[in-house]
């Protein structure tokens, strides 16, 4: 798999966006991403618009994501999609364990788990999303629930595998309720994260992880999140369905890195 530049901003458009919807916005994007071109992009609609988007972005840098996949390779599964299905409608990369899967839908370390190496089997990169909740954080377990996702979910692969894998730190009290997490306890988690990496695959694969934050990115908190050290992009939900915004948040995060 290709390995990305950093910054990576992806937009996560969960359940938002018709078809035409999708291919509007995907269209905005592109014409105002080709001045930011040293940012990887992934755009990440809901199944039905992933192959118009594809072809909205087809000629330029940006990357297009499914939120979510099944396992299997195919077989009686209603209402499930495969990574061939999602690879085949043009999608690179895709969202595992979102905590709304986690919290809806029953997703588990096992099952995130067993989706990431479906991902891998067919060459998409997966995102793969932890954090902990406002009572775990209230309570100061905050890195120990970050060490037994990963530990549960993913530590037990391959480094050759391990390698392909996007983390995404989303702090659930984060997400969808304005309330970012400062500077300071994103990156307490993020370098926890790269010494967790460090510890179990070595220094080389630590260094080039790709981590990023997730949970109220917007223009105005991008450059201050971004200037961490350990933060190497965002996974972005609601401000990523304007043009304006998500474009606010990658300028952003291109002019953190050319300072
Ligand atoms: P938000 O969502 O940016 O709307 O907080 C982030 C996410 O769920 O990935």
């Amino acid at each position: 798999m290709e390995k990305l530049a950093r910054p990576v901003i992806a937009g996560n458009w969960k359940m938002h966006k018709t078809i035409s919807e999708a291919r509007h916005l995907a269209a905005d994007i592109v014409s105002q991403a080709a001045s930011l071109s040293q940012a990887s992009l992934i755009l990440i609609p809901p199944f039905t618009a992933i192959q118009e988007v594809k072809k909205t972005v087809s000629g330029s840098h940006l990357l297009v994501g499914g939120q979510d996949l099944f396992w299997e390779e195919e077989g009686a599964f209603t209402g499930e999609i495969s990574a061939r299905q999602l690879k085949e409608a043009g999608c690179d990369v895709v969202i595992v364990g979102h905590s709304e899967r986690r919290q809806y839908f029953g997703e588990t370390d096992e099952t995130v788990k067993k989706k990431v190496l479906a991902a891998l089997r067919h060459e998409l990169r997966p995102i793969v999303c932890i954090g902990e909740n406002l009572e775990e954080r209230k309570s100061g377990e905050t890195l120990k629930k970050i060490k037994s996702q990963l530990e549960n979910g993913l530590f037990g692969l391959p480094a050759e595998d391990f390698s392909q894998v996007i983390l995404a730190y989303e702090p659930i009290w984060a997400i969808g309720t304005g309330q970012n997490a400062t500077p300071e306890q994103a990156e307490e988690v993020h370098s926890y994260i790269r010494q967790l990496i460090d510890v179990n695959y070595g220094q080389e694969l630590a260094a080039c992880a790709i981590i990023l934050y997730g949970g109220s990115v917007k223009p105005a908190n991008a450059f201050s999140l971004i200037k961490e050290k350990d933060i190497d992009g965002f996974l972005v939900g609601g401000a990523s369905l304007q043009a304006e915004s998500f474009m606010g948040i990658v300028s952003e995060a291109c002019r953190a890195d050319e300072g």
